[in-house]
């Protein structure tokens, strides 16, 4: 192993994320899920992550640290989520990971969220590089990214309404599913007919954008008709259509970018891309083109410490210094404002 170690945390939502790599290594990533504190609610309730963090962060650091094997001197720099996210939990992160750092006499980098996402594939794939089409899918975010060289993006289209999690996790709550809808969604998919019901697929025009709105309509309209007629389909059959109307989507607009880019890299990252049938589908796509399709294993797509982490690798490595102890959270925080 070779490269600089780094201590990553990841808290802009309702997972609270420490890791430790070496080089572009995992050597430790551990996870303290806030999910049964929200399910109750159907959905994250800002204060009670933001106070989640603030219980976990302390053990969660020191437990990546032991896993790691390491001392905390032999930590090289530390990274922390910047935004966008909520901005209580960024603050419990950003405030934890600047003292941290602050007392060890470390750099400290402040990574955006989304970039961390897009980075996260090369902790698994060497061949994972620029240029690059990647497929960015989450709870708070849905976008399709020109990844030109580390550092240079254009996010060539997104969502104009719900991300395609919002959109999983709405109508799994709609269904009586829980919460998060889209593990749910998958899981019920299992068995059931993707083509049962023909959900629309929205902004068909409009090559690289995604719009989920229509989709929720349509499948409470759908499923409160249903239910007065008495004709009820199984509920795989439905959760199965859901899944692949929005899988459809989101797989056809990124080989749209694929083809206008004409890049032979394709990468994804954010929860949504730990669902099956969307790495089935996009891995099918990818094939029939000939093209690289670059997506890490589940627990690397849904949030996690050492995709914040490997983005300071980069940077450390580009010589850039580590000296943000002035910087703040920035809950809006775009990759290309
Ligand atoms: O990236 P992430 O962990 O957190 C955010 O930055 O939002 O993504 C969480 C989102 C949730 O909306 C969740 O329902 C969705 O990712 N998700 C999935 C699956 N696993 C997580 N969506 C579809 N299928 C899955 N297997
Ligand atoms: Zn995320």
């Amino acid at each position: 192993m070779s490269g600089p170690i780094v201590l990553g945390f990841e808290t802009s939502c309702d997972e609270t994320g420490v890791a430790v790599i070496e080089g572009l290594v995992e050597r430790s990533s551990v996870l303290a899920s806030q999910v049964e504190e929200h399910a109750r609610f159907g959905g994250v309730v800002p204060e009670v992550a933001a106070r989640a963090h603030v219980e976990a962060i302390r053990p969660l650091t020191h437990q990546a640290i032991t896993l790691a094997g390491i001392h905390p001197n032999d930590i090289d720099a530390v990274a922390v989520t910047r935004g966008p996210g909520l901005t209580g939990s960024l603050m419990v992160g950003f405030s934890f990971a600047k003292s941290f750092a602050y007392a060890l006499g470390k750099p400290l980098y402040g990574v955006d969220h989304m970039e961390g996402h897009l980075f996260a594939p090369r902790l698994s794939f060497e061949a994972y590089e620029p240029p690059a089409v990647v497929i960015l899918a989450s709870g708070g975010h849905s976008q399709i990214v020109h990844v030109k060289a580390w550092g240079e993006y254009e996010v060539l289209g997104g969502t104009i309404d719900d991300a395609a999690g919002e959109a999983f996790d709405k109508l799994a709550r709609f269904m009586g599913l829980g919460f998060p809808g889209g593990p749910a969604i998958d899981r019920d998919s299992d068995g059931g007919d993707p083509d049962a019901i023909r959900f629309p697929r929205a902004l068909r025009d409009r090559p690289y954008d995604f719009s989920f709105s229509g989709l929720k309509t349509s499948v409470v309209t759908y499923l409160e008709k249903a239910r007065d007629n008495d004709e009820l389909p199984a509920r795989s059959d439905v959760s199965a259509s859901i899944q692949e109307a929005i899988v459809d989507v989101l797989v056809e607009k990124t080989f749209n970018a694929v083809e206008s880019t004409g890049v032979e890299v394709v990468g994804g990252g954010g929860g949504v891309l730990a669902n099956r049938r969307l790495r089935e589908r996009l891995a099918e796509e990818a094939d029939r083109r000939g093209v690289g399709l670059f997506i890490p294993e589940p627990g690397l797509c849904t949030d996690n410490g050492a995709m914040i982490a490997s983005v300071a690798v980069h940077r450390i490595e580009g010589g850039v210094p580590g000296d943000e102890f002035g910087g703040d959270v920035d809950p809006g925080l775009r990759l290309n404002p």
